[in-house]
């Protein structure tokens, strides 16, 4: 049997604030595995983006531990953290924030892999090019500044800087929160297809339980610092169990009752 691409046992991790413990991150087990989509639900403040700062070590865990591909990356720091990076990306909400805004966005790219000492000098440019329409853009962008395309235009370049590497899992926090809805579609489309043509897993996380279904194949309801629920996307929707999972469905996040189909991919908006 193949590894899980992450596995995360009993991670922990608290804040103190004003003289309160906040347990943000409360004993989570997940594990995703290679390939997969996996879809990590709640509402604000339950913990969703501090799990994700644990799993890309941004932020060390006070117990618990990482694995990636069977590898334990809990404390993995240094030198260690260039081949960590190369297994798991992690693309954000705000995507003009992952560019220097005085380099284009070809520039920051190409440093990538620079950075990666990723092919031969004279071949890094093609596969920025590749990497920009690999996600809908081309070369053209690579001239531009970050603050030079729209913020749909950026996510795709964000995503292309996190998927030149080929990563094994990709982390996505909110990545379409900031966009408007039919933007919103567009990219959710193309991270689909990424992930199947490079075979990558894929860690989708959102407060909205209606997008994360659509296109994820098992989830994970997180409340309080904790997963509440876990399964397949359909089973959980359909039979929920917890009372946090019911109510996420309820009027506060309306699920549309059509199927989950997106227009196909118009121009890069
Ligand atoms: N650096 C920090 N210092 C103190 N408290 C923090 C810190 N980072 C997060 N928290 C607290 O931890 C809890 C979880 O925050 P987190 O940002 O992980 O939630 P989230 O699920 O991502 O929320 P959202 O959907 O709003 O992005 C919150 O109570 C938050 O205030
Ligand atoms: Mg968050």
């Amino acid at each position: 049997m193949t590894a899980p691409v992450l596995e995360c046992q009993d991670l922990k991790v608290s804040f103190l604030k004003k003289n309160r413990l906040i347990k943000a991150v409360d004993g989570v087990n997940i594990h995703i595995d290679p390939g997969e989509c996996f879809g990590l639900v709640g509402g604000s403040g339950c913990g969703k983006s501090t799990l994700a700062r644990l799993i890309t070590r941004l932020k060390d865990s006070d117990s618990g531990k990482i694995l990636v591909e069977n590898e334990d990356v809990t404390r993995v720091k240094g030198k260690d953290l260039k081949s960590f990076y190369r297994k798991v990306q992690m693309v954000f909400q705000d995507p003009v924030g992952s560019f220097d805004p005085r380099k284009t966005i070809g520039k920051s790219i190409l440093e990538v892999l620079g950075n990666f000492g990723l092919a031969k000098k004279a071949d890094r440019k093609e596969l920025v090019t590749e990497a920009l329409e690999m996600v809908g853009l081309s070369a053209e962008h690579a001239l531009r500044l970050p603050g030079q395309i729209s913020g749909g235009q950026c996510q795709r370049a964000a995503l292309a800087k996190a998927v030149v590497v080929r990563p094994k899992l990709l982390i996505c926090d909110e990545v379409t929160s900031a966009l408007d809805v039919s933007v919103q579609a567009q990219i959710i489309d193309l991270l689909s297809e990424l992930q199947k043509n490079l075979n990558m897993a894929l860690l989708f996380i959102s407060h909205d339980l209606s997008l994360v279904r659509c296109f994820t194949t098992r989830l994970g309801v997180m409340h309080d610092g904790r997963i509440v629920e876990t399964g397949p996307a359909d089973e959980v929707v359909a039979n929920p169990q917890h009372e946090h999972t019911k109510l996420l469905l309820s009027s506060l996040f309306p699920i549309p009752k059509r199927s989950c189909e997106f227009e196909p991919i118009s121009p890069a908006a």
